[in-house]
This record gives C-alpha cells, sequence and structure tokens, in this order.
C-alpha cells in the first residue's frame, strides 16, 4: 500500500510518501520520500508558535512541498491519503485537512485521518529492526504537548496507563529555555548548554517520582528554576550577557544541564518502574523530545540493565514529520479504526 502523508498540526509542514506492506503482524515500511519544512525561523522572534503564522505558512508550503513530491512519484500509484487531523492547533490542522480534501478529490483516491500520537508511537518502525521481543512493552511519548506512558500488548492493544498533569516534558524545555535566555524551540538549545555544564550543580526536584503510580508533573519544576535564578540574580549576578538578562553565562550552562537532569530522572523513573512492574520485554521511546541524546542514552542504559530491548526511531523521525504519519495510518487502517475528518485539537491517543 503506497500512503501519501500530510502533516500540519504545529510548526512543521511534512508530506511524505511511504510504501508499506506485511499487515499487523510483521509492518515494514519504505520511505519514498519525507519532505519537513520547518517554520520555527518564523516563530522564534515571538518565543513560541503563533497559530495564525502557522496557519500562513502551511497553506502557502502545501502546494510546494505537493509539487516537489510529484517529481519524485506518479500520484496515480498513491493508495492511500491520510492526514493528521489531532491532536495540534485546530488553525494549522484544518490547513492539511482541506489541502488533503481537494488532493483526494482530484486524484480520486481515499482519504484517512490519522492520530499525531499514534504517528510518534509507530514512528520506530520506519527502521528495520529486531522484531522479537517486542511485547508486553512500555512507551514513553514525549514531546511539546504530550507526556503518556503506555502499557502495551501488541501493537494495537494498549491502554494509557500515566501521564504529565500539567506541562508536557517538552513545554517544561521551551519554557525554561525562555528563562534562560535560549531562544525557541528550547529542547535542543538546553541540551546544547547543558553539555558543557554539570548536571548535579543544582539539585531542582524530582517532582512526584517517589509516588507509586505512572504520573509525572513538570509545572513545578519550572517554577524552581525561575526562583533560582531570581535568587541568584538578588544575591550577587550583575553582569549579564545573554539575551533575556537573567543567567550569568557560565551558569545557564550548570542551570541547563542541572534542570535535564530533572526532567531525564522524572522520564526513566517512571517509564522504567512501569517496565518492572509489568514485566515489559520492551521499552518504546517516542516524540521530539526523544531526540535528546542524554535521554535516549539513559534509556538504552535503563533497558540494558534489565534485558529489554529498546525502541526509538532513528535522529530525523523524532520530531514532527509526514512519514510517522503514514506509518500510523498504515497500523491503524489494519485495525480498522475510522474517523469523521474534522480538526480535533484535543484528539486523545
Ligand atoms: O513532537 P514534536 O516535534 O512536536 C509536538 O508534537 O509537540 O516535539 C517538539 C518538542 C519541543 O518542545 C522541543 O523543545 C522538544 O520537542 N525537543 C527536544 C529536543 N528536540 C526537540 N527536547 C529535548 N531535547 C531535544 N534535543
Ligand atoms: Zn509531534
Amino acid at each position: 500500500m503506497r500512503i501519501l502523508s500530510i502533516e500540519t498540526s504545529c510548526d512543521e509542514t511534512a508530506m511524505a510518501v511511504v510504501d508499506a506492506k506485511g499487515g499487523l503482524k510483521v509492518p515494514s515500511f519504505s520511505v519514498i520520500e519525507s519532505l519537513v519544512f520547518s517554520q520555527i525561523p518564523m516563530h522564534r522572534e515571538f518565543g513560541g508558535v503563533v497559530p495564525n503564522i502557522a496557519k500562513r505558512e502551511h497553506e502557502k508550503m502545501l502546494p510546494v512541498l505537493f509539487e516537489e513530491l510529484s517529481k519524485k512519484i506518479d500520484p496515480e500509484s498513491v493508495d492511500l491519503i491520510s492526514v493528521t487531523m489531532g491532536p495540534g492547533l485546530e488553525p494549522a490542522l484544518w490547513t492539511g485537512i482541506e489541502f488533503a480534501r481537494g488532493l483526494a478529490k482530484k486524484m480520486d483516491r481515499p482519504l484517512f485521518g490519522a492520530n499525531h500520537l499514534k504517528g510518534h508511537l509507530y514512528s520506530f518502525l520506519l527502521d528495520p529492526i529486531a522484531r522479537g521481543r517486542m511485547f508486553p512493552s512500555i512507551a514513553l511519548i514525549v514531546s511539546g504537548g504530550h507526556t503518556v506512558i503506555l502499557s502495551m500488548k501488541s501493537l494495537t492493544e494498549f491502554k494509557k496507563i500515566g501521564e504529565t498533569r500539567d506541562d508536557a516534558a517538552g513545554e517544561a524545555f521551551d519554557k525554561a529555555a525562555r528563562l534562560l535566555g535560549l531562544p525557541y524551540p528550547g529542547g535542543p538549545e538546553i541540551e546544547k548548554a547543558a553539555k558543557k555544564g554539570n548536571p548535579k550543580a543544582v539539585l531542582f526536584p524530582r517532582p512526584m517520582l517517589d509516588q507509586k503510580n505512572y504520573d509525572m508533573s513538570f509545572a513545578g519544576l519550572k517554577t524552581s528554576l525561575l526562583y533560582y535564578i531570581k535568587g541568584a540574580h538578588k544575591a550577587d549576578w550583575k553582569e549579564f550577557n545573554k539575551p533575556s538578562g537573567s543567567v550569568r553565562p557560565d551558569d545557564y550552562e550548570n542551570l541547563a544541564a542541572s534542570f535535564q537532569a530533572a526532567i531525564i530522572d522524572c522520564l526513566i523513573g517512571k517509564t522504567m518502574r512501569a517496565a518492572d512492574n509489568l514485566k515489559a520485554r520492551s521499552v518504546i521511546l517516542a516524540g521530539g523530545v526523544a531526540a535528546n541524546s542524554s535521554l535516549r542514552s539513559a534509556f538504552a542504559e535503563g533497558a540494558m540493565k534489565r534485558s529489554m530491548s529498546f525502541f526509538a526511531p532513528s535522529m530525523k523521525y523524532n520530531t514532527d514529520n509526514a512519514a510517522m504519519i503514514a506509518v500510523g495510518t498504515y497500523i491503524e487502517h489494519l485495525s480498522g479504526i475510522k474517523r469523521r475528518i474534522s480538526a480535533k485539537g484535543d484528539l486523545g491517543i
């Protein structure tokens, strides 16, 4: 099955063509083309995603990406068109839906409404991997909008066992970066700064880590960072070189490293506890924050210690892209899921 997929849930305009085969037992994928146009430079000066700018840029770029794709493949060879219908920013989602509707009509092909979170969840299938010893599995989806832990019996049978009670981990990275005077999106900036800092410089709290449930909380952690900066500011910091003017350069690296360590401890602690309690054979990591190399190595190490397999998408498929939407579409389509297509900002997994 050849799938043409479209993703416009946030600030990436993405389109892909993916060949899928093998059914639900041994699904395998071959990415013919995966195009991602990032709007980050347009949103950066506002410190976050501006929905109207996202909408305008998606509208501008969708035809450009389709033209680019058409040079590579014959649109006639496509069997199914799919488009992300949620979760995400509704004005942004609508642009993808409207474009996909027009395309489906013009090409006379069926249109599938895809779930962005399922795209993240299944994105690791884009790589040819060892399939043995996968289930039961514990999956952590960790992005700018979501932080959820799933207990999976198979690719299609799973339930949510934990989630953040407030900010998503990616959002915490983004907010912390702003406090430290680093640009949007904060995750990669914090990671870069953290490489030069000491993760033990400041002991930030690990919210909810000692609770037996699998829920998390990151809003308080950000507040701790804010108080730390304010306190330190009051004490003796007079020379400020960073753009936001709040943290001394030699300290923002320590603060970034310490903040990142606290988030990673919470994510790892909760996921591995679930994996131990539910006797998982593997752990799956997905979503934009999975691009963080310290998080990935902590996951790989935790899984290895427990003789569990570890699955995560390759680097280019962690943050938003359309190839993962095609993968999610194939799995959902085969398991009989059908949705009335409409933008659903809060579509759950
Ligand atoms: O999955 P994604 O591209 O979009 C959503 O569905 O939200 O995730 C974006 C999030 C942002 O919060 C960004 O700061 C974070 O992923 N992120 C990272 C890294 N790269 C992206 N967080 C930590 N370390 C990174 N290297
Ligand atoms: Zn995403």
